[in-house]
């Protein structure tokens, strides 16, 4: 099962991608959490990239590609994966296509701006294992802490309301043509292609899903 997660920033991929690796069994390929973690490695990739993503900014194509490449080629994601946050360009996907990689499903979360800016408003992350919560919407079990690891939850650099609107603005620019690049991948018969109305709750988001794919 090759899942492709598509959606504005604060959409839902991250939270609706655990419960479809639980769900599934297949990995979750985030390019934002695979970026972050060479930030906190003090990488290469990682000094060129914090600069950008702090801004809200995209990270260059080439080095995106790079990387995905590299994980796909890993052996846990040979029985399929999810893509949470890539392609996020039409040349990400077309290099997508010119590398052989088939994609069985694209998911897109339809949510508008405004309730956007007020989610990432709320979000809190666990940095180690990129697990999302929502002080209101989907709160961890203990206030501020991971209900795994009980590990501090931090917020997100790139949550400040003028980066989240930003980001809104390079979603609707270069990330949304994707919809209708798919769409037309779909209507080809090369996968299948769900709406979700994400507006709704976590769980309900969940249970429309599952029905949907199946
Ligand atoms: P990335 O980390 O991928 O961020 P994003 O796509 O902007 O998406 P988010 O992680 O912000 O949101 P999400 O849709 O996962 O929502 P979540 O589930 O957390 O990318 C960060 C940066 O890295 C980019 O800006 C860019 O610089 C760079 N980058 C990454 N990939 C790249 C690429 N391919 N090319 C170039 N650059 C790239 O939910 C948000 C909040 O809402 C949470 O608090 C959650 O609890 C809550 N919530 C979720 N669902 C619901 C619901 N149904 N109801 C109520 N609340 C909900």
């Amino acid at each position: 099962m090759r899942i492709i997660l598509l959606g504005a920033p604060g959409a839902g991929k991250g939270t609706q991608a655990q419960f479809l690796m639980a769900k599934y069994g297949i990995p979750q390929i985030s390019t934002g959490d695979m970026l972050r973690a060479a930030i906190k490695a003090g990488t290469e990739l990682g000094k060129k990239a914090k600069a950008v993503m702090d801004a809200g900014q995209l990270v260059s194509d080439e080095l995106i590609i790079g990387l995905v490449k590299e994980r796909i080629a890993q052996d846990d994601c040979q029985g399929g994966f999810l893509l949470d946050g890539f392609p996020r360009t039409i040349p990400q996907a077309d290099a997508m296509k010119e590398n052989g990689v088939a994609v069985d499903s694209v998911i897109e979360f339809d949510v508008p701006d405004e309730v956007i800016v007020e989610r990432m408003a709320g979000r809190r992350v666990h940095a180690g294992s990129g697990r999302v919560y929502h002080v209101v919407y989907n709160p961890p079990k203990v206030e501020g802490k991971d209900d795994e690891t009980g590990e501090e939850l931090s917020i997100r650099p790139d949550d400040e309301e003028a980066t989240v609107r930003k980001r809104l603005s390079i979603y609707h620019e270069q990330t949304k043509p994707l919809v209708d690049y798919y769409k037309a991948e779909a209507q080809a018969g090369a996968c299948q292609y769900l709406t979700i109305d994400g507006t709704q709750p976590v769980e309900q988001v969940s249970t429309l899903i599952a029905e949907k794919l199946g």
